[in-house]
This record gives structure tokens, sequence and C-alpha cells, in this order.
């Protein structure tokens, strides 16, 4: 229940980068924080290269992480199809770990498959960004244990190829993510806004269904581009949304960041209901819990909600007034689990 920021303990996690050779076999373990958008990415502009259609701004959030080992092992067979990819303790298809490892062995020069061992501490595919903190741990990791050297810059286009809002959980604290202009997405990157510490805000997580999501973040994007007839309005009011969000952050004005990440929210799932198919991602208990946090604002407690591809609700609020915003939402039908959480650090490495 704690809103404390992990971020000074953190500083004495042991962050030395590991890279074990054993032979030829090298492991890195890396570890890496969901975040969520307060101004919202949706729809790419080009799917080969994974990148954005929309900037956005994210917050990186210290409860919620994935854990990742990646082994490059010259015993396991070159000529393999796929990595062995083991997530949350089952063996799983790994095409898109692979897509990930191949770039990683193309820049390294390597030929070895490898073994990837991960673990999310929340639901995976729910709608808290298990693609992110993944693909940012994997990033990390996979480079790492490759002999690489990235900058966060190369990190986060590098996480990018595994899933969009990945790039931004390379950094921690306040985030943007730039869609660039360059065909090579060489300038489709994010870089950090400001630091956790700066400004400490809260946010309370209700999950409504532990349950993976029926269709990907990828898959419904691909489908509110081809198919909304508010796709051109969303990217056309995007760059708007982002200059406001940065003005908040910078004046610290947390009314207005809020009003503005719940703007861009439910311009978002405007946008999902229009799709065809439409994509709906809410619950009843989605619905109580938005209810709740307007109720909870009434009654003079400023929280703002935010909801992704999934039914969880996520209230914004000030470290001060976690626990009863927490304790509101506990209460409210349909939410079965709250977990609040601190702003948190970018992807580290930590002892393999
Ligand atoms: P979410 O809302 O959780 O981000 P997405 O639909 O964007 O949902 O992504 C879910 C997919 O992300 C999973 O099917 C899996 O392919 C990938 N993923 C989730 N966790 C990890 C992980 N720890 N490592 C690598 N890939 C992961
Ligand atoms: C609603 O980053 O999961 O959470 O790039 O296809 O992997 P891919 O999509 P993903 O989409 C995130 C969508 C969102 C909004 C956001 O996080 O900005
Ligand atoms: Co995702």
């Amino acid at each position: 229940r704690s809103c404390r920021s992990r971020v000074e303990f953190e500083r004495r996690d042991r962050s030395t980068p590991v890279d074990t050779p054993v032979g030829a076999r090298t492991i890195a373990f890396a570890r890496a924080h969901s975040n969520i958008a307060l101004v919202k990415y949706w729809g790419k502009r080009d799917e080969t290269l994974n990148i954005p259609a929309v900037g956005s701004i994210s917050i990186t959030l210290d409860a919620l992480s994935t854990g990742t080992r990646v082994t490059f092992d010259p015993g396991l067979d070159a000529n393999l199809r796929q990595d062995e990819f083991w997530l949350n303790g089952q063996l799983t298809q790994a095409h898109r770990v692979s897509g990930l490892l191949d770039l990683v062995r193309e820049r390294a020069g390597l030929t070895m498959r490898a073994v990837v061992t991960s673990t999310n501490d929340f639901p995976t595919g729910a709608g808290l960004a298990s693609s992110a903190s993944g693909f940012a741990a994997l990033a990390l990791a996979a480079s790492a244990a490759a002999g690489l050297t990235l900058s966060t810059r190369e990190l986060s286009m590098l996480a990018r190829r595994g899933s969009g809002s990945a790039a931004r959980s390379i950094f921690g604290g306040y985030v943007e993510m730039h869609t660039g202009t360059r065909e090579d997405g060489r300038d489709a990157f994010a870089e950090p806004l400001l630091d956790a510490a700066a400004w400490p805000l809260c946010v309370v997580v209700a999950i409504t269904d532990h349950a993976a999501k029926t269709v990907s973040s990828t898959h419904g994007m691909a489908g509110s581009r081809a198919s909304s007839p508010f796709y051109p309005a969303w990217v056309d009011t995007g760059e708007q949304d982002l200059a406001e969000m940065r003005a908040a952050i910078v004046g610290r004005d947390f009314p207005r960041l809020g009003e503005l990440a719940e703007r861009s929210c439910l311009k978002l799932h405007a946008l999902m209901l229009t799709s065809r198919p439409p994509l709906i991602y809410w619950n009843a208990g989605t619905v109580a819990a938005m209810h709740t946090v307007r109720e909870l604002r009434d009654s003079g407690i400023p929280a703002y909600f935010t909801i992704d591809a999934g039914p969880q609700v996520k209230a914004l609020c000030d470290p001060g007034d976690a626990a009863v915003v927490a304790l509101a939402l506990a209460e409210t039908p349909g939410v079965l689990e709250t977990r609040t959480s601190a702003l948190g650090r970018g992807a580290h490495l930590v002892a393999a």
C-alpha cells in the first residue's frame, strides 16, 4: 500500500553490468518497470520498424516490473527456428522475442540461439503494459549478454522494435516518446522529461480482471487505423495534447495533468469503440472505478483516471491521498485488487 519512492533504495541495488562469460556462453539479467501513458500512443506509421504514428508521454511505475535473463548458448542448435522463451514459468511462443534477439545478434555479429527466462510481477497482456516492461528488460539483457554497450537512446530504439511502449520503459520518471519523421526510425525514441524524485506522484491500479485481453494492442491499433472514422482526428490532435502535457509537467500543475490524462484516455477509447470490429476493453468494474475517481474528486480529493488497452483503471493522485483512493477503489464493485505505486526508475542490469 505504500507509495514511497524506491528510487533512493534502488541506488544501492547491485546495478553493475554483469556479463559473465562461461566459455562462449554469456548471461545478463535486467529489470524494467511498466509505464502508463498520460498522453497515449495508438497507431503506427511503420509496422515493420514499429514506428508510432503519434508521440506519447508516460510515467514509469515502481510497483510493476519484469525481470528477464538472457543466455546466449553455443550449445543450442543455431539452426533452431527460434530461441527458447520461458514466460512466467511456461515455455511460450518465441516469435516476438526472437525478432528482437535477431536485431541484437545482427549488431553483435552473433549466430548463437538464446534461452530467455522472464517473469512479470503483474498480470500479462491485461492492459498493464507487460509488453513495455517485457521488451525494455529484454532489450537491455540481450544487448548486455551479447557484449554490446548501447546508449540509452539506442536501447530505447531497440526496445521500440519489440513494443512501442517499451521504448519509454528504458527511462524512469516522466518520459516522452517521439514519433520522429525519418523513414528508418532513427529519430523515433523516448527521452526523459523529468526525474521521478522531482515530482512524486502516486498511481493506484484497480484490477478488474486478471485475464489476458482477447485483442492485443498491436492488432487493436492496426484495426483502429484501418477502420475508425476518428483516426485522422486522433493523429491530428496528438501534438497539441503533448504540448499541453509538457507544460503541465514543467509547471507541476496536477489538476491540468490529470484533466489532460483523462481527456487523452477517453479520446483513445472513443477511437477504440469506433473501430470495426469495435474494441471494447472495459467491463462493468472499469466503468464503476471511473465513477469512483470522479466522486473522489467531487469530494475534494484530486484524483484522475486513465485506462489502457484493457479493463484496469489507474488513478493518479498525490502520495498523501493514495491510501484513501486505494480504499475507495477497493470498495468499488468489480474491483478485485488494488496495487499502489510510486514512480519508478529506468531499466537496469542486476546480478544474473
Ligand atoms: P500489455 O497491455 O500487457 O502490454 P500487449 O497486447 O501490448 O499487452 O502485449 C502482450 C504481449 O507482450 C504478450 O503476448 C507477449 O508477447 C509480450 N510480453 C509480455 N510480457 C513479456 C515479457 N516479460 N517478455 C517478453 N514479452 C512479453
Ligand atoms: C493503450 O506498446 O503495447 O497502452 O507497439 O504494438 O507493442 P505495440 O503496442 P503497445 O501499445 C500501447 C498502447 C496503450 C497506450 C500507451 O501505452 O501509450
Ligand atoms: Co502493450
